[in-house]
């Protein structure tokens, strides 16, 4: 399952365009009371996000329940429309696009490359719709097959995600968890898409089942050629799996670096106590145990300055009244926090 992490310097990494590059990308959703739904605020879910993500990585995304990770996911596919902010994809057929700017036409050409996996491998299978009807949907609306054509390039799917083809007149119901998983891996990868969102893919699975989700998804990365944006809510999946990580917390992108450097030397406070929070086999103390304290910001009224201020072991005055840049301070590691340069932060030395 382990992955080899990424050593290539930042200058090779930005040699290529990324395929996905966001930018100050903004999604707020209006709080309405009241009769006539008066809108009395916003839940600022996705506030000002940048990153980017290169071609056949896998980039992960973490952070905690509520920070917008989700949200992100849904607006780079534009599922959901952005409240503002670019989304620039690099098309095989469309060249360099902005999601953000395309209308429902366009938008049917460019979902047949960027698709999405979901968390709940039950609620996100319809249960009228046998294997056939679920993984021949996209084929079938995006006009890429039909009919006896259908049925083979089904089938073909479904043996590529480990399932078995003369599964296909059957429903859903008929599946354990990880073969509800693999169902919804063969829907999104049917269109032969290059860039895949998996938001928590295993979260929802048995330890065991995990694993094999984990290793279907690397072995397709490889055959099918396909990048990744790999959602997860903490950091010990990302790992094993991902390149590079990116980490959120309430709506803001605080910690972007390859994995290695991430896991070595991480430079935002919130980013060490995560860290310090995965579950490690060795019975060795650790030099220091980083206890999340208080609550995480609501993003409908969130504190002043930095975010993270009322959570954070190291916090100054200068945090609590101003927000800090999302500042590249070694090539391709970027961080957003005021003391990121004198902080002398802990990672995890053994990446297991
Ligand atoms: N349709 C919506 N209307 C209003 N608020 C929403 C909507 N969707 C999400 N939110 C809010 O936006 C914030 C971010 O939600 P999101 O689902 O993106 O988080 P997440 O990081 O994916 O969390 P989780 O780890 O629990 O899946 C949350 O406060 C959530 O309540
Ligand atoms: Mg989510």
């Amino acid at each position: 399952m382990t992955k080899q992490t990424n050593t290539h310097s930042a200058s090779q990494i930005q040699a290529q365009p990324p395929l996905l590059e966001v930018k100050a990308l903004k999604k707020y959703f209006p709080i309405q009371r009241g009769f006539f739904k008066r809108v009395v605020g916003h839940v600022k879910a996705v506030d000002g996000v940048d990153f980017y993500v290169n071609e056949g990585e896998t980039m992960g995304l973490v952070g905690e329940s509520g920070c917008g990770k989700t949200t992100t996911g849904r607006c780079i596919l534009k599922a959901i429309a952005p409240s503002s902010g670019e989304i620039w994809f690099q098309d095989p057929n469309l060249g360099r696009i902005d999601v953000s700017t395309l209308e429902h036409e366009q938008l049917i050409h460019v979902r047949r490359n960027m698709r999405m996996i979901f968390q709940d491998p039950y609620a996100s299978l319809n249960p009228r719709m046998t294997l056939l009807e679920i993984v021949g949907a996209p084929l079938r609306a995006m006009n890429l097959a039909s009919g006896k054509e259908l049925e083979d390039r089904v089938a073909e799917m479904l043996r590529r995600v480990g399932l078995r083809p003369e599964y296909m007149r059957r429903y859903p119901h008929a599946f354990s968890g990880g073969q509800r998983q693999r169902i919804g891996l063969a829907r999104a990868l049917a269109p032969q898409p290059k860039f895949l969102v998996c938001d928590e893919p295993v979260s929802a699975l048995d330890v065991s089942v995990q694993a094999q989700i984990l290793n279907l998804l690397q072995e397709l990365q490889e055959e099918m050629g396909l990048t990744y944006l790999f959602v997860a809510h903490d950091l010990s999946v990302v790992a094993h799996i991902s390149e590079r990580v990116a980490v959120m917390y309430v709506g803001k992108m605080v910690e972007m670096a390859t994995t290695h450097e991430l896991f070595m030397t991480p430079k935002h406070p919130y980013t060490e106590a995560l860290m310090s929070a995965i579950p490690r086999p060795d019975p060795t103390p650790r030099d220091k145990r980083i206890l999340l304290t208080g609550e995480v910001a609501n993003p409908a009224k969130p504190p002043s300055g930095c975010y993270f201020h009322p959570r954070c072991t190291y916090v100054k005055d200068i945090c609590k009244t101003e927000e800090p840049a999302f500042d590249e301070i070694s090539p391709g590691h970027f961080v957003k926090c005021h003391r990121a340069a004198e902080l002398n932060l802990s990672g995890v030395m053994n990446l297991a």
